[in-house]
């Protein structure tokens, strides 16, 4: 299995190569609920999850994010459905994030504007790596702290408050034109990923040099940022023409040396 490489190929059969328990993180966005067809590739969920299952090293974690469609008048729930099919089959649902949108395309009709897609944090066990974001604590002095024991009962200390303290599982982000990402090529995918909420993911879950992998590339930017980390990657991206893009845009960015730079 070769890193720093992106498959062009089902990610079913990239993840089929690799050994068990092989990669420290994962971060993607699946083609959910046939929101957009990207050029109709088909999208085998159950399968794919499973092989997510025996490819996560233990302790590693996988950031799956995704949003609903709405159809007959309901929202579909596949984003519930597929947390839970993780946790069905042995993985933990470690935390259910938000990805706050600032600015989100308005809706019309009698809902409130979409401003957000979850973030669902699947571990392997208990995660091995947790690198917080942090900001400046407003108030100082004593606090009560709530603490999850081993069986999940609630238990009251009071501690002294730091000059930082981690923040909370909301993240905000900006998106759009020149905001998502400076790279003009890249937004010939529909539906990339803003790089802030890839690089606070991963600086999260990894150190330097570990390997992450997007099964559903897309315009590389999961690529991208983990060359920019330090870390190794592996990709999987089942169009050629979104293929071509990624390929274009680490060229962009990495001209001097991309072998060096981590790009084979
Ligand atoms: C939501 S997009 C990912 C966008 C990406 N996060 C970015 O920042 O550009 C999903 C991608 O999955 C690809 N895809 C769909 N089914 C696939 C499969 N079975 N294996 C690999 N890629 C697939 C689509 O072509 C599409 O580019």
């Amino acid at each position: 299995m070769e890193l720093n490489k992106l498959y062009n190929e089902n990610c079913l059969d990239t993840m089929r190569m690799m050994p068990d328990n092989f990669l420290d993180f994962i971060i993607t966005s699946p083609p959910y609920d046939d929101i957009r067809n990207y050029n109709g590739y088909k999208f085998e969920f159950e399968k794919i999850a499973n092989e997510i299952k025996r490819v996560l090293k233990i302790g590693g974690i996988m950031v799956w994010v995704v949003g609903d469609k709405t159809e007959n008048g309901s929202e579909t729930g596949t984003s519930f459905k597929q947390a839970l099919y993780f946790k069905e089959i042995g993985l933990c649902i470690h935390d259910t994030m938000i990805y706050y949108k600032n600015n989100p395309m308005p809706t019309t009709g009698n809902r409130y504007h979409q401003h957000f897609e979850y973030m669902f944090a699947i571990s392997k066990g208990a995660p091995k790596t947790f690198n917080p974001i942090k900001e400046t604590t407003k108030y100082k002095g004593l606090a009560n702290m709530k603490n999850r024991g081993e069986n999940g009962a609630l238990d009251y200390k009071k501690v002294e408050r730091t000059d930082n303290k981690k923040i909370g599982n909301v993240f905000f982000y900006s998106i759009g034109g020149g905001i998502s990402t400076k790279d003009k090529i890249a937004y010939q995918h529909p539906a990339i990923f803003p790089e802030q909420l890839v690089t606070d993911q991963m600086n999260t879950w990894t150190n330097e040099f570990d390997i992450v992998y997007d099964p559903f590339m897309g315009s590389g930017t999961t690529a991208k940022i983990a060359i920019l980390n330090n870390r190794q990657w592996i990709g999987s991206e089942i169009s050629k023409e979104y293929v071509e893009i990624t390929e274009l845009r680490l060229k962009e960015n990495f001209t001097n040396n991309l072998f060096e730079n981590g790009f084979n």
